[in-house]
């Protein structure tokens, strides 16, 4: 394929991918495409332009943005406050008016669309390449960023044949709410500043200086307008029309919008969308309405800086102000502790919200929370209600009731509370005993690759957990067929079954029950290291943190969390009641390091080998000493490579890793295995 033919197909891919959300074929391919184009331009600089995709990822960093003066005036838009029907109805009556209808005559037909929450941007396209993307600034001069704008997957660089020779199409960049809460997730985690809104966010990103680090924010956007428009000769008769031609351009057009006719029809258009805001996978902050023609708007024509042919009505805010009445803390499913804001009641995205996320103890600082301030809380969507700041000057004076601390036991079992040095959440340790952590400890322990208890599912635990049938671990080994059978939905036979598999399960491995017991950072593979290292539990209960470092794979905050787990006496007591109940496991004694060979090895198998299966392979390496991980990276040492092998291979060569086969990987193995 020549260069354009790549850069083509490219374009076309990533509008079925991001515009469509239908893409035709599998990652690895585009990817590989994509490397075809990037290394084809590696070898013809000349080549490169800057509507090609690979000019996507962000240039140089910018001292600042330059100055565009718009060839139309971004407008802004009259805003409807009253957020009942009566809103639209009042708009209706205006335009009829200035129309000069009758009541008599027919009603008049609106283009209705979403108001999306995030920045206006103009994009300029002239002979169908995107040559500049401006912010809207004042209406009359906004920033030139069309660098950072290059990076969304969404905007198109350009334009199929037929489009106008100059086409400035408007709309909004913004932020998906998943997309916000990833993004602010990474930052938190990092320690960063997390974002208040999509909008900030996405207002951030685009203003970034650095394209590279705009490049990273997740960005999205839909076409609702235009400026210049040049060589058109088939530009449609109606707003609906000109996005319709928009959306066959390529530009995303967001699929709620409809044509309604009059007063009811924007009234019910209000009512409906408010009915779905919730669900969204975007902030809006009302609906916008539009006369659908454009030679009736043109007639309207405009008052000072808004024009009369629109209007944006809006929903109650997801941002309002409330009164801080104390700090709380709550246990979550897996331990965390997460301070909450108790509010004085406040209606906020269409809801009474008492309560709000403070996300963990550096978020609070950071944004100084004390009891008796007065919070910004924001919800959208069903989203957790969260603290995004405080209103400084609104601070009663003196004396604050004490800033808040994290309590040192678990305010939900009385286990110690504990954070690690790189983490910023604090933990409940009393995980197998905690109320708060005991579903998700029945379903880690329950699962397949630990105790593998067949039947005990979600729901299941769900009803022994809420009915108080089971509170800890070991009473689950005390369910006898007359209890459960009594259970809401549970027929004699699947209670014959469950007590059969909770049987069956008694006779496990120590790696199994180790993973099983749920403890931090130990999965089954440090379970596994630990089982091997040590042959027997109790010389693990009771090893010092020095002891625990021996092992393989096992560092200072993993050699940490195994400690506190088993200085919980709780805990200690749900392993020797399990015990009591008959779960058992051979064990043997510690595990020489010198009888294996492959220890610290890691290794990466991909196809199909002649005679071992991938699990048989898996378990002769493991025996061995030797880790399997799922991907190749550079600290892979061997790649097992049989038929069929495929990116996995790639991937190593390319990296320089030693690849064998299935006779290789056999000549590694001590004698009794080589076989
Ligand atoms: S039309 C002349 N349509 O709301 C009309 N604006 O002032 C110009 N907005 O910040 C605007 N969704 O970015 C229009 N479907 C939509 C919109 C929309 C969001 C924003 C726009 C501007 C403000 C309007």
């Amino acid at each position: 394929m020549n260069i354009e033919a790549l850069r083509a197909q490219l374009e076309r891919w990533m509008h079925q991918y991001y515009v469509l959300d239908a893409p035709e074929v599998p990652d690895a391919e585009y990817d590989r495409v994509f490397q075809q184009l990037q290394a084809l331009e590696a070898a013809h600089p000349e080549l490169v332009t800057p509507d090609s995709p690979t000019q996507r990822v962000g240039g140089a960093p910018l001292g600042q943005f330059a100055t565009v003066r718009h060839a139309v005036p971004m407008l802004s838009i009259r805003t409807e406050t009253d957020t009942e029907a009566s809103g639209a109805a009042a708009f209706d009556t205006r335009v009829r008016k200035e129309l000069g209808l009758k009541e008599s005559d027919p009603p008049v037909a609106y283009m209705a669309e979403l108001k999306f929450d995030g920045l206006a941007m103009n994009l300029r396209y002239e002979q169908g390449r995107l040559v500049r993307a401006a912010t809207r600034g004042d209406g009359e001069q906004g920033e030139d960023v069309t660098q950072n704008v290059r990076t969304i997957r969404q905007i198109p660089l350009r334009l199929p044949a037929g489009a106008p020779e100059v086409l400035e199409v408007r709309g909004e960049v913004y932020m998906r709410r998943d997309d916000f809460e990833k993004l602010n997730e990474r930052q938190r985690e990092a320690g960063g500043k997390s974002f208040v809104n999509p909008r900030n966010a996405a207002a951030g990103a685009v203003r970034q200086l650095d394209p590279a680090i705009a490049a990273q924010r997740p960005l999205s956007f839909f076409a609702y307008g235009w400026g210049e428009v040049q060589g058109w000769p088939d530009e449609p008769p109606t707003q609906d029309g000109v996005l319709a031609a928009f959306a066959a351009f390529g530009f995303p057009v967001d699929p709620h919008r409809a044509v309604v006719q009059g007063a009811e029809g924007l009234a019910a258009f209000h009512a409906r969308i408010g009915a779905l805001r919730d669900r969204l996978p975007f902030d809006i902050d009302g609906v916008v309405y539009k006369v659908n023609a454009l030679a009736l708007q043109q007639q309207l024509g405009f008052v000072t800086r808004e024009p009369r042919w629109a209007v944006a009505h809006k929903y109650p805010a997801q941002e309002q102000m409330t009164q801080v009445v104390g700090i709380d803390v709550q246990v979550g499913r897996t331990g965390k502790l997460t301070p909450v804001a108790r509010l004085a009641p406040v209606f906020v995205g269409g809801v009474t919200v008492t309560n709000a996320t403070l996300h963990n103890l550096f978020e609070l600082r950071r944004k100084d929370v004390r009891v008796g301030d007065t919070a910004i809380v924001r919800r959208a969507g069903d989203v957790i209600p969260e603290v995004v700041g405080t209103v400084a000057t609104e601070r009663p004076r003196r004396p604050y009731v004490s800033n808040f601390h994290m309590p040192r036991q678990c305010p939900v079992c009385g286990s110690a509370v504990v954070r690690e040095k790189t983490e910023v959440n604090h933990r409940c340790s009393g995980g197998l005993f905690c109320a708060a952590q005991r579903k998700e400890a029945l379903l880690h322990f329950a699962q397949r690759r630990a105790m593998d208890i067949e039947g005990l599912g979600d729901k299941l635990v769900d009803q022994l957990v809420e009915g108080g049938i089971i509170r800890t671990l070991p009473e689950l080994y005390r369910l006898g067929v007359a209890k459960l059978a009594a259970l809401e939905r549970m027929a004699d036979k699947s209670a014959q079954n469950l007590v059969e598999a909770l049987e069956r399960s008694k006779q496990t491995t120590l790696p199994r029950f180790l993973f099983g017991l749920g403890i931090r950072h130990v999965g089954e593979a440090t379970a596994k290291d630990l089982a091997r290292h040590f042959g027997a539990l109790d010389p693990i209960m009771d090893a010092t943190v020095e002891q625990l470092l021996e092992v393989n794979d096992v560092g200072p905050i993993v050699a940490q969390a195994i400690r506190t787990f088993f200085d919980q006496p709780h805990n200690r007591e749900v392993v020797e009641q399990l015990r009591a109940a008959g779960v058992h496991w051979p064990e043997g004694p510690p595990a020489p390091r010198a009888l294996l060979p492959l220890a610290g090895k890691t290794f990466v198998l991909t196809g199909t080998l002649p005679t071992l299966s991938r699990e048989e392979a898996k378990e002769l390496l493991e025996a061995a000493g030797a880790k399997v991980a799922g991907s190749v990276s550079k600290k892979t040492d061997y790649v097992v490579a049989g038929a069929e092998a495929g990116s996995k291979l790639e991937k190593a060569q390319a990296l320089g890793i030693a690849v064998l086969d299935e006779d290789g990987l056999r000549q590694l193995l001590p004698d009794a295995a080589g076989g």
